[in-house]
């Protein structure tokens, strides 16, 4: 069940403001600091997400269960949910990636994948330390910038989609 409190305080989000859309069946949560803008979820279902719209976030604009298996492809984890008490939601489909208290199953390898004129896609456990030792972030799930022209490094924040980046 939706416990957003117990959610903010996890490491990954403890210094991001992360904000929260709620209607009575579903509680969708995004972290801009960490979306990188592939833009996965507005062309999977853009009546609910809207960049170009305040809110951008929608929940009426489609039933829970289609919101559920957009936010499910988001392939950074910035855009996650829950369902509130009382839902009317089926629990059993609300438990894929972007569900807040999915568990990954750990993979052998931390997998590190080039996306084609886009960030380096990390899947798996990762920690993730500034220059000075510092750890940043902790997850299983980040999009690095390759492109050098994010203003959020070392993550991607989509200004390689934005300015047209290409790869040599
Ligand atoms: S990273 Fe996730 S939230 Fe951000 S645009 Fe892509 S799919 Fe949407
Ligand atoms: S790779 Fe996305 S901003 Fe650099």
């Amino acid at each position: 069940m939706a416990d957003s409190q117990e959610y903010m305080k996890q490491e990954r989000f403890a210094e991001d403001i992360v904000k929260e859309y709620s209607t009575k069946d579903l509680i969708v949560y995004w972290n801009p600091k960490i979306c990188s803008h592939p833009g996965y979820c507005w062309r999977d279902l853009p009546d609910v997400f809207n960049p170009e719209r305040r809110p951008w976030v929608d929940l009426q604009a489609a039933r829970p269960e289609e919101i559920i298996k957009t936010i499910d492809i988001c392939p950074t984890g910035a855009l996650m949910y829950d369902l509130p008490e009382g839902s009317k939601v089926d629990p059993r489909m609300a438990r894929g990636p972007g569900w807040v208290h999915f568990k990954k199953s750990e993979p052998a390898v931390t997998r590190i994948k080039v996306a084609k004129n886009g960030p380096l896609v990390i899947e798996g456990p990762s920690e993730i330390y500034d220059a000075g030792g510092n750890l940043i972030k902790k997850y299983h799930q980040f999009a690095l910038c390759r492109c050098g022209l994010s203003l959020n490094k070392p993550f991607c924040d989509g200004a390689h989609f934005k300015q047209g980046w290409k790869e040599e």
